[in-house]
């Protein structure tokens, strides 16, 4: 990867830019229209929300203000746990699109994964979101379709359906590899993203990472980026400030020793959203 263009070539055929911007927790109005203008400004061309991160209005007006062509920009949203099942996904689809002031998306997901903690069907529930998600992929509403925070138990039942998942995005950054949902994942074509590449910021004070960015003259954000990407994993940093939604993109002109890989990919958990797949109950 050489840049914020190159692209990852999903099971369909369709090319999905290398480095998502995130935008998780960035406020509606104001603050999503600039960071993402500026985003697209800095070079970045994949743009990832979801219903409810409650700013799709906001990030919507960043993509038609931003002077790109739709065609150029790759957009990601979610349905959220409150629209699983055929009919709410299909009604939540339309919504996103009416937010986001768009006629398709690049990528659609199931943000999260019906818990076993919640619900006792809760395979029959995702089938029938993927369902609905799977008809408006075939009408071409949509280019891609996918998962989020997906484990390989949940993944199972959808590889037996007609379409099968084209992405995968979970929570991924030093200390959190989730090695068996990403082996299920490269084993059956799904390209991988890593949501909180910088474990919400977590990653940036920790003196292990923090010492070998210092060998690059790269920050810890730099790296955690960088490191991601030579994992063959789509890392989704989010910013709302400047100079970081920059730095965040200079990541193409080093490369991470297979040493220093190593050590990042053994090091242990220092953190993380805390949240599992099969316990949450929202
Ligand atoms: P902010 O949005 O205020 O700039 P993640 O992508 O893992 O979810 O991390 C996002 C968090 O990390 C946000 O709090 C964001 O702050 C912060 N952040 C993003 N990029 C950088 C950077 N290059 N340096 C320092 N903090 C950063």
């Amino acid at each position: 990867m050489n840049g914020l263009s190159d692209v990852f070539k999903l099971n369909n055929g369709y090319e999905i830019p290398c480095v998502g911007f995130g935008t998780w927790q960035t406020p509606d109005g104001k603050t999503a229209i600039e960071s993402v203008k500026y985003a697209i400004e800095a070079g970045y061309r994949h743009i990832d929300t979801a219903a409810v991160y409650g700013n799709e209005v906001g990030v919507g007006k960043g993509i038609r203000e931003s002077g790109i062509s739709r065609g150029e920009l790759f957009v990601t949203s979610k349905v959220w746990n409150e629209n699983r099942g055929y009919h709410r996904t299909l009604a939540a689809f339309e919504k996103t699109l009416v937010d986001l002031q768009t006629d398709y998306l690049d990528l659609y997901l199931i943000h999260w994964p019906a818990s076993k903690k919640r619900f006792k069907n809760w395979e029959e529930i995702n089938l029938e979101t993927w369902r609905a998600m799977a008809e408006l992929y075939k009408a071409g509403r949509i280019k891609a379709i996918g998962v989020s925070n997906f484990l390989p138990h949940h993944l199972k039942a959808l590889m037996k359906t007609e379409v099968k998942p084209m992405v995968n995005q979970i929570e991924f950054h030093p200390g959190q590899m989730q090695e068996e949902t990403v082996s299920f994942c490269r084993e059956n074509d799904i390209v991988v993203e890593a949501w909180s590449p910088l474990g919400t910021g977590r990653m940036l004070t920790d003196p292990q990472l923090q010492k070998i960015a210092a060998k690059y003259g790269k920050s810890v954000a730099q790296l955690c980026v960088r490191w991601c990407l030579q994992n063959h994993i789509l890392p989704l940093p989010k910013s709302v400030t400047p100079n970081r939604i920059i730095e965040n993109t200079e990541i193409f002109d080093f490369i991470i020793s297979d040493d220093d890989m190593k050590e990042i990919n053994a090091m242990p958990y220092i953190g993380g959203s805390g949240l599992h797949p099969d316990e949450i109950d929202f």
